[in-house]
């Protein structure tokens, strides 16, 4: 290595410490005292991140555009249920002023998000403007509605939008959903960067494969829709646990990793080879979405 590259390399790794020891993490293994907010949180990730935050402590907004399981959730936490459907800007502006009437926020997770795969030829306006506006426009809404007043809040806090690893490895029959949540990586790293010095933190959650009820009620198109059933099954019985990506999301949020992939073994690999050569992660990425897709059709 040249001496070049060592003095570079050095003057990096200072300028990060440097940042960890200015912008530390948001300390998440006791929670008391504090004040959680889950979109989406009547399902999958988002009741195992209600359950998580509420056993250490939290008081927890449950929120869910089905009142049924957002008030299952809540009763089993001790929480508060709210039903709100994320693509309606006023809908998530009362949800902020009821949940900041009770009291100051400390973490607001917009996690409410649906599935999508087809061929884009196959998709349909109505698709992407669905998409774009739960998983895109409801993390918006999300930010917008509370990020004023958490930065007005005299306490640190903490954002985590989640995306999805197709956010950040894009793959062929997932171009609408792909496109959603890469807007999700891109919108948290860059609010990252403007808010950190002001005590709010944010964070992009890019899950791989979880076992949870998304794919059975995704739409999918074209011949993807043929292979609803198969992939549904693929996810239960491959699927990592929403138990494991809470905790994994906890655990980077007290690290202060703006990205969160997880489970790491699923997502870092392709991540990471997508970074060193787009056009090898593309050749992976197109085979690994042809096997899973050729694995499960009929
Ligand atoms: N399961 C996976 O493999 C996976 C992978 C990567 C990313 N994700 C993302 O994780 C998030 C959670 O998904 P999940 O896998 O737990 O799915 P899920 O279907 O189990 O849960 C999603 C919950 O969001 C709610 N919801 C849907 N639209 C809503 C809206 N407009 N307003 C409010 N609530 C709404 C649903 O009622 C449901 O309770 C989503 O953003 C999803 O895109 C999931």
């Amino acid at each position: 290595m040249s001496r070049r590259t060592l003095v570079l390399a050095a003057a990096a790794g200072a300028a990060l410490a440097a940042h960890r020891r200015a912008f530390p993490g948001y300390a998440t293994s006791d929670l008391t005292g504090r004040t959680a907010v889950v979109t989406g949180a009547g399902s999958g990730i988002g009741r195992s991140l209600a359950v998580l935050l509420a056993s250490r402590g939290a008081a927890v907004h449950v929120v869910d555009v089905d009142l049924a399981r957002a008030q299952a959730v809540a009763d089993q936490v001790g929480g508060t249920a709210h039903q709100v459907d994320v693509s309606d800007a006023a809908a998530v502006q009362a949800l902020a002023d009821a949940v900041f009437a009770a009291g100051p926020v400390d973490l607001l997770f917009n996690n409410a998000g649906i599935g999508h795969a087809g061929a884009v030829a196959d998709t349909t306006l109505e698709d992407w403007q669905r998409l774009v506006a739960v998983n895109v426009m409801g993390v918006v809404h999300g930010v917008h509605a509370f990020l004023p007043r958490l930065l007005a809040q005299d306490r640190r806090s903490v954002i985590v939008n989640t995306a999805s690893m197709a956010g950040l490895v894009p793959a062929a029959g997932m171009v609408p959903y792909a496109t959603t949540k890469s807007a999700v990586v891109g919108m948290s790293e860059a609010l990252d960067r403007e808010v950190v010095g002001r005590g709010v933190r944010v964070h992009a959650l890019c899950p791989g494969v979880i076992a949870t009820d998304i794919i059975r009620t995704s739409t999918m198109r074209g011949d993807w829709a043929d292979r609803q059933a198969g992939i549904t099954g693929l996810y239960a019985t491959r699927g990592t646990s929403p138990d494991v990506v809470a905790r994994q999301a906890l655990a980077a949020v007290a690290a202060g990793r703006n990205v969160i992939a997880t489970p790491r073994y699923q997502v870092v690999p392709p991540w990471l080879v997508k970074r060193l050569s787009p056009s090898v992660g593309a050749a992976l990425s197109s085979r690994l979405v042809n096997g899973m897709a050729g694995s499960t059709s009929s």
